[in-house]
């Protein structure tokens, strides 16, 4: 599997997915990482793996069309197959959609449906719900939305902050995504 993975931030998920390659459990390569925020640390986390990694800077594009016409242009000039979103903070537009149909993968902090958008975590939280935890989904056009890849629950405990549940939620990331590209990868059927 040629693997293009896109990152705005820290980029744990990123590095899960190039350890469990290199530890044999994803029969997989990194073809390239994209980034859109300069100071992200998953550029640092591909640096540290050799994995070669493009800023896309959104802030020098007029339109989301425009970004997403240099992020299909990337990931064609690396050869990638699959698309990984793992903390890619920015919408997407049907350039990009279009250009890998199906072969988009999202992790996302809640149990989709419930809890899309960036704040998902503080939701979960507010809402006062008892169990949430993580989805990875094929995506679509429709943000933190497509078919489901697979879920994995953690309970809210009394004392939780934003920072705590996200943390125990992300041990599960970290978990399913691999599992997840794994599934879509050998699957047969379309999700959709
Ligand atoms: C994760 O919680 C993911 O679900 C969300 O953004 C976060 C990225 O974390 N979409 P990291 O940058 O991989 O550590």
């Amino acid at each position: 599997l040629k693997l293009g993975i896109m990152a705005s931030g820290n980029g744990s998920n990123f590095d899960v997915v190039a350890q469990a390659i290199q530890d044999g459990q994803l029969n997989a390569q990194i073809q390239v990482l994209i980034y859109n925020n300069p100071s992200a640390k998953a550029a640092v986390r591909a640096a540290n793996r050799g994995v070669e990694a493009v800023l896309l800077n959104h802030r020098n594009y007029k339109i989301r069309e425009e970004l997403d016409e240099k992020i299909v242009q990337t990931l064609q000039h690396y050869d990638v197959e699959w698309v990984i979103l793992a903390g890619w903070m920015r919408l997407l537009t049907s350039v990009f959609i279009d250009a890998f149909p199906d072969k988009i993968i999202n992790i996302h902090p809640s149990l989709l449906p419930s809890f899309k958008g960036i704040h998902a975590v503080e939701q979960a939280l507010a809402s006062g719900v008892k169990i949430t935890g993580c989805t990875a989904h094929i995506a679509c056009l429709e943000m933190d939305s497509g078919p489901i890849l697979m879920q994995a629950a953690v309970p809210v405990l009394p004392d939780d902050t934003a920072e705590t549940l996200h943390a125990r939620i992300q041990i599960q990331e970290h978990r399913i995504l691999p599992l997840a590209i794994a599934l879509a990868a050998s699957s047969s059927k379309s999700f959709f």
